[in-house]
């Protein structure tokens, strides 16, 4: 295809379906591209000049276009974009986890392993602390060929990740709000652990919490491993990592735990109270041998220290607007 031809088709196309035809898209994409491109231009200013145009609009059209319609998904706005993938609203309560790299599809696999063993062994009650796996598919980039793996995920309306949480309380949380995050955190850890997964990356952006019902939801099984594997991969940029993961020793239940204690102490910055503050300290030791590995147990030894503070439990209604 010539310049001039290709300036005219694109100017007279109104759909992608007249840009790209409904063939062999891609192959029209890259002969356009390749006939529109800078280095192939007559010297003449005024053909550059549409020709860039032309070519803007191509490569604009057909970004857009790709992420459109994936598989039977129709994608809407990315609704969040993480540390390796974009998550876009497909409605109905789901999101479509999609990896801007190839190279990170094994992360995407070791996501759906984890929650599909969790929802194998877990007890039933507790599953809704994780997202459930809807889909699975691949998606194979018609431009360059690569293939990424894509995990569609269950969500629920009114979720707010801890970061959120914190911003909203620049002074730190009330430790009886802490409180329940903290319990339902040890649930989901209680259930992943007894299915024989660690999560590997209990940050805030991967907690999120339900204000009104006081849910809680723990995501990103991304950097998920067996119980004592080494983590090879952690969030770039972070520095709650324990020792064990930082060193590339094999890690446990204890590694999920120090992280968790972690985020709640966090939250509570300095309106902890001492014992709570303590208790979270025990949690995070250097050595993963010296830490709390039962999850299940650390919760009955946290509800024996809220009760010491605060007597028997009640319902404390929590906004994200103090
Ligand atoms: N099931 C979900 N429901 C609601 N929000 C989610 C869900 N999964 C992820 N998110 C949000 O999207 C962000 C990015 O997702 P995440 O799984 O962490 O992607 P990445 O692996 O690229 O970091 C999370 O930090 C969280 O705020
Ligand atoms: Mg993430």
């Amino acid at each position: 295809m010539r310049a001039a031809e290709a300036i005219r088709l694109v100017a007279a196309a109104r759909t992608d379906a007249d840009l790209f035809g409904a063939d062999q898209p891609a192959r029209r994409y890259r002969e356009l591209v390749a006939a529109l491109h800078p280095d192939r231009l007559p010297t003449d200013p005024a053909v550059r000049a549409e020709a860039l145009d032309a070519f803007v609009r191509v490569t604009t059209r057909w970004q857009a276009r790709r992420v459109t319609v994936l598989g039977d998904y129709r994608l809407g706005a990315p609704a969040h974009s993480g540390d390796l993938a974009d998550l876009y609203d497909v409605g109905d309560d789901r999101l479509l986890k999609l990896p801007r790299r190839p190279t990170d599809n094994d992360l995407m696999a070791r996501e759906a392993h984890a929650l599909r063993t969790i929802a194998e062994r877990g007890d039933p009650r507790y599953l809704p602390y994780v997202p459930r796996l809807v889909d699975e598919l691949r998606h194979r980039d018609t431009a360059t060929g690569a293939e990424r793996r894509v995990n569609v995920l269950a969500t629920a309306p009114g979720l707010h990740d801890l970061d959120e949480v914190r911003r909203a309380y620049p002074d730190g949380l009330d430790a009886r709000d802490v409180a329940w995050m903290w319990r339902r955190l040890l649930v989901v850890l209680g259930l992943a652990h007894r299915a024989g997964v660690v999560h590997g990356a209990v940050l805030p952006r991967h907690v999120l919490i339900e204000p009104d019902a006081h849910g809680v939801v723990l995501v990103d099984w991304c950097f998920s491993v067996a119980v004592g594997s080494t983590i090879s991969a952690a969030v770039p940029g972070h520095g709650w990592y324990p020792e064990e993961v930082l060193t590339k020793q094999p890690c446990g239940p204890g590694t999920d735990i120090a992280m968790a204690s972690h985020c709640m102490s966090w939250l509570m910055g300095p309106r902890a109270p001492r014992e709570l503050h303590t208790f979270a300290q025990g949690c995070r030791q250097r050595s993963l041998h010296a830490r709390p590995d039962d999850a299940w147990r650390l919760l009955r030894e946290l509800d024996q220290v809220l009760e010491r503070l605060y007597g028997p439990r009640t319902f404390r209604p929590f906004t994200l607007t103090p």
